[in-house]
């Protein structure tokens, strides 16, 4: 896969309370990104049903669906460090015993450390939408990448993501019937799935006046 850089480092101060979660959970929760993979992580995801989060920002659903389901294994992915402590503060606050975070480029986790067959499903909310056309080859969903997602799929396993931004939407659409492994019951855009909450990102777009756009697709 050509290697994209989907994401800017955003220079934002830490606050108290994301530089105390930082230092007091990072080395709990936080699995070192290494390019021969890692056991540690290999067995957090095949012991349980594993759902892969890419670019949770500050959590927010990370958070609540973590709490919703006990029973599965979460894995955040996200390179920004205010979100990683944040969400870091709300694993402990909230017990969420079953969230892990890998603080590193998602493009790369995917291609070195997610072993095969091992995701019930992936989530991709609000990336980057980069709207400048000379910047849309920096999104992150497009046909390889998401050709890189298929191997780590278990067999009905789902990628479910949503944007603001209707070309992205689109894109999104047009890059998943690029590949034939997915199917897609909607044949388009899903409904709204309830239990997912607003976002930072999502509030931002409903300002602008911007329809959210859902897409599910499963792996044949
Ligand atoms: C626009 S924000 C959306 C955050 C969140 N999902 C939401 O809905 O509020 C996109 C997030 O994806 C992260 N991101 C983008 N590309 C990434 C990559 N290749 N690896 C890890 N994180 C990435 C960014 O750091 C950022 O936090």
């Amino acid at each position: 896969m050509n290697k994209i850089r989907s994401y800017v480092l955003r220079p934002k101060r830490l606050t108290n309370l994301q530089a105390r979660a930082l230092e007091a959970y990072r080395s709990t929760y936080c699995i070192d990104f290494h390019e021969e993979g890692s056991d540690e992580l290999t067995e957090f995801l095949t012991s349980a049903p594993a759902i892969m989060e890419i670019g949770f920002g500050m959590g927010e659903v990370t958070a609540a669906f973590a709490q919703a389901h006990p029973d599965k294994h979460i894995l955040g992915l996200d390179v920004f460090l205010p979100g990683v402590g944040k969400l870091l503060y709300e694993i402990h606050e909230r017990r969420l015993e079953h969230v892990r975070i890998i603080v590193h480029d998602a493009v790369e986790v995917i291609s070195h450390m997610i072993p095969a067959d091992s995701l019930a499903g992936v989530h991709i909310f609000f990336p980057d939408p980069w709207p400048k056309k000379r910047h849309h080859k920096r999104r992150l969903v497009q046909v390889p990448f998401l050709q890189s997602l298929i191997p780590l799929l278990q067999k009905q396993g789902y990628i479910y993501m949503a944007t603001d931004w209707e070309d992205y939407a689109l894109q999104m659409l047009e890059a998943c019937r690029g590949v034939e492994e997915l199917e897609n019951s909607s044949n388009g855009f899903c409904e709204p799935q309830s239990w997912r909450p607003m976002t930072k990102f999502e509030k931002r777009g409903l300002a602008k006046d911007h329809v959210i756009r859902e897409i599910l697709v499963r792996k044949r």
